[in-house]
């Protein structure tokens, strides 16, 4: 890696051209020049192979074999997962499926978890999680009568070690967090809060939404327990594309998810009366896949596995220090804050900057400007480095056109109130 304290010292062009990856940008639809996407953390781009692979399922799969295809589409859930696992998870064949969505399967592992843990009555969650997360807890410690514990997190820092060990004892059965925050992209210690939990006798699930396929995931070499995870962002897999489910080959047979469906039962087409459920990963599955969605995930692994994670990592570090280095040059005299960690060890493949007007400057920056990154409340403007596709000179000119908006103040004749979607 390039001294990183000195990348402003070159181009960005230059940066592209010395840039290991840049061929891989081809493997993607990117058809207006125009536009700058800097928000692939939240839905990422199109694979250029998905909508012939798609048609291909749909024409060959769906039109010529009709319902015979199921004999091969009944496995895509466990054979993506196992390939998924392989290349960016760090965990082994038979350990992952990709089913349901993120919230979905979160809703199971919990609820899985808290029953191998009879008789502890507190679940340990971080106050700025994602909200789908902190609902689902919420809804499972009313429903079971247990205590959430919600910890105290810095919004830009994440949450501190010290804070998470003051929190587990004897009573706790389950730490829900995320790997990488949604915000502002702080980036925890799997590892060490895998031991401290375990020292506990508590039982940790990860969302590895804002992780998966940006930074190096290692589920096996951790001692991980559970974790669920979006294959939207960083993989590529379209938009609602079903999401990743892990749990650790020696635990699976101790836990039951709450939703007894057909799909988890041993010889599924036996039919028969009592629920059964397989003795491995499959028995996380519910129902019937939506098989279209979750074909899209297999393209867009192809080109996942064509760059090393620790190559993705290494590239993602340096494009968001680039538009550090950027921000603090152009954006911090007029009025942003970083709203991350600084160290980029700290942090995974998006960074918040913090501004009073940050909602009306992102809708009038896709608008006005055309560079796409999203706004998260309060007032954060969240932007994406997605290493497979995006530039250095996409960054430089992404901030160089918030700068320019910022400074002609075009954003002041929106509207204050937000939209439905941001
Ligand atoms: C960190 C995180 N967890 C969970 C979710 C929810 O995912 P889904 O809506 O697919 O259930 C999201 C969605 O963006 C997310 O960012």
């Amino acid at each position: 890696m390039t001294d990183l304290t000195s990348l402003t010292a070159h181009t960005a062009e230059e940066l592209d051209a010395a840039d290991p990856l840049r061929a891989l940008r081809a493997a993607f639809v990117c058809d207006d020049p125009e536009t700058i996407y800097l928000d692939g953390n939240s839905l990422g781009r199109l694979p250029a192979a998905t909508p012939d692979f798609l048609g291909q399922v749909v024409r060959d799969g769906w039109g010529n074999g009709l319902v015979q295809s199921w004999e091969t589409w009944i496995s895509w859930s466990r054979r993506l997962g196992d390939r998924l696992a392989a290349h960016t998870l760090g965990a082994g064949p038979g350990e992952v499926v990709i089913s349901d969505s993120t919230s979905v399967n979160l809703y199971k592992l919990a609820a899985a978890a808290l029953d191998a843990r009879p008789g502890r009555r507190t679940i340990v969650a971080d106050i700025d999680d994602f909200p789908t997360n902190r609902y689902i807890l919420q809804g499972l410690a009313e429903q079971r009568q247990l205590r959430l514990v919600t910890l105290r997190s810095d919004p830009d820092q994440g949450l501190g070690t010290d804070t998470l060990g003051e929190a587990l004892d004897d009573d706790v059965a389950l730490v829900v967090l995320s790997l990488v925050s949604y915000r502002s992209g702080a980036f925890l210690d799997m590892a060490a809060v895998n031991s401290a939990a375990r020292r506990a006798g508590a039982l940790v699930l990860w969302d590895l939404s804002h992780a998966v396929g940006a930074v190096p995931v290692e589920l096996g070499a951790t001692g991980a327990d559970l974790a669920v995870g979006s294959t939207y962002k960083y993989l590529n897999g379209g938009p609602g594309s079903p999401a990743l489910l892990y749990v650790r080959k020696d635990l699976q047979r101790q836990l039951r998810q709450p939703v007894w469906g057909w799909y988890g039962q041993r010889d599924q087409f036996r039919m028969a009366e009592e629920y059964d459920p397989v003795d491995d990963v499959d028995r996380f599955l519910v129902g019937t896949p939506p098989l279209l969605s979750l074909a899209a995930i297999e393209p867009a692994l192809d080109v996942v596995e064509r760059a090393p994670v620790t190559a993705l990592r290494e590239k993602s570090v340096r494009l968001g220090e680039f538009a550090v280095e950027l921000a603090d040059a152009w954006l911090t005299p007029l009025g942003f804050r970083l709203a991350s960690p600084r160290d980029p060890a700290r942090r995974g493949s998006h960074i918040a900057l913090a501004h009073p007007d940050a909602s009306r400057i992102c809708r009038a920056l896709r608008s006005e400007q055309r560079v796409i990154c999203d706004f998260r409340p309060p007032d954060r403007l969240r932007i994406g480095f997605a290493p497979l596709y995006t530039r250095f000179t996409d960054v430089r000119d992404g901030l160089a056109r918030l700068r320019a908006l910022v400074e002609s103040r075009a954003y002041e004749n929106l509207p204050v109130d937000m939209p439905r979607v941001t």
